[in-house]
Parts: structure tokens; C-alpha cells; sequence
């Protein structure tokens, strides 16, 4: 499908450096240590790397990963392809996730990790559509809300491109070529 990167950045790399930092106070602050995260691979791992660095610990780590987001458009249904490798019953649970759009993924995440017990579950999320939203999960820290656009850079991707970028910027997919 043809497609333009907007250049000017949706959110800059200060903007989210600075948020980013906020969100890791806010989760130390509310959640009783050794906090256990949970990253959801693969658009949440530059969130994760800056977030830890933030954080004064002691904090551990695990990752699970999800079926894959098509293209630019979510298929509705969500496929465990890795589980967690640890223990979690009777932890401080953080997930940590790139986006939340339908909140599909998000909803599939929390009832897998809930079954396993842990002390509480909390989630932090770099960002939320939430005009988008076809369920009613709990989100408990979100970096910033946006509009229903197609973003890209610091971990998230458009078939598989720009996960590089230090900004977020929007995709815009069109029909023409
Ligand atoms: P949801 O299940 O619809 O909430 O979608 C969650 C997943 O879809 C996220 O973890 C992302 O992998 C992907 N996703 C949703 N919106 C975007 C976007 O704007 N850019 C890149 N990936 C997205």
C-alpha cells in the first residue's frame, strides 16, 4: 500500500523524553517494589529501555509477544507467539505496551498475566487512541492520547520500517500511487 511519512514529528524526542521520565515516577510512586515489567515485544522496547533508565529499582524483567499488527489495520483477533518466562504469582506486575488502539491486545495481555496470579497488575502505555477503543480496558498511565492517525519511530513500526526513529510520526496511507 502506497504511503507518505509526515517529516514534521508528531511528538519530538524531548516531548517523550520528558514524559517518559514522568510516567517512570508515576509507576514507582503507586506500584509496592520489586516491581516485575512486562514488556510487549516488538513496539514497546525503545519505551521499556528509557523507562527502566528512569527508574530507581530494584525492578526485573520479562517480555511475551503477541501476533503481529497487519499492516495498519487490527485484525481483531490476538495470538499469544511468546509467553512469559517467570514466575509472577504474587508480584507487582507492570505491563508495558507501545500503543493501545482497540485495546485488543492490551485486554488479551492483562487476562493471560491475571491468570497467573500475580499481587496486582498495573499498565503503563507510551500512548492511547482512544477513539478507537472497542473495549473497555484499564489503563493505568499513559504517556500522551492522540488522534486516530498511523504512528511511527521510537519502537513502533510500519511494516517493520522506522522503528528507529527518536520522534513519533504520522503515516499516512493512501490509495493512489
Ligand atoms: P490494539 O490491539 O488495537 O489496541 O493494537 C495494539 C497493537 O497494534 C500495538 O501494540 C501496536 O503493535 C499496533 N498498533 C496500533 N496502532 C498503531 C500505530 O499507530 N502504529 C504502530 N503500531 C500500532
Amino acid at each position: 500500500m502506497p504511503y507518505k511519512l509526515i517529516d514534521a514529528p508528531l511528538l519530538t524526542a524531548d516531548q517523550i523524553r520528558t514524559r517518559v521520565y514522568e510516567l517512570a515516577q508515576a509507576v514507582e510512586s503507586t506500584t509496592s517494589e520489586p516491581l516485575h515489567l512486562i514488556a510487549v515485544l516488538k513496539g514497546s522496547i525503545v519505551f521499556l529501555a528509557d523507562l527502566i533508565r528512569a527508574m530507581r529499582g530494584p525492578i526485573t524483567l520479562d517480555f511475551l509477544a503477541v501476533s503481529s499488527y497487519d499492516a495498519n489495520l487490527s485484525s481483531g483477533t490476538v495470538q499469544l507467539l511468546k509467553d512469559i518466562d517467570t514466575d509472577i504469582k504474587d508480584q507487582s506486575v507492570v505491563i508495558i505496551e507501545d500503543i493501545v488502539d482497540t485495546g485488543l491486545t492490551l485486554e488479551y495481555v492483562q487476562t493471560l498475566l491475571r491468570s497467573k496470579k500475580p499481587k496486582t497488575l498495573q499498565s503503563v502505555c507510551l500512548l492511547s487512541k482512544p477513539s478507537r477503543r472497542q473495549t473497555k480496558v484499564a489503563v493505568d498511565h499513559v504517556g500522551f492520547e492522540i488522534e486516530d492517525h498511523f504512528v511511527v519511530g521510537y519502537g513502533l513500526d510500519y511494516e517493520q520500517q522506522y522503528r528507529h526513529l527518536p520522534h513519533i510520526s504520522i503515516v499516512e496511507v493512501t490509495s493512489e500511487q
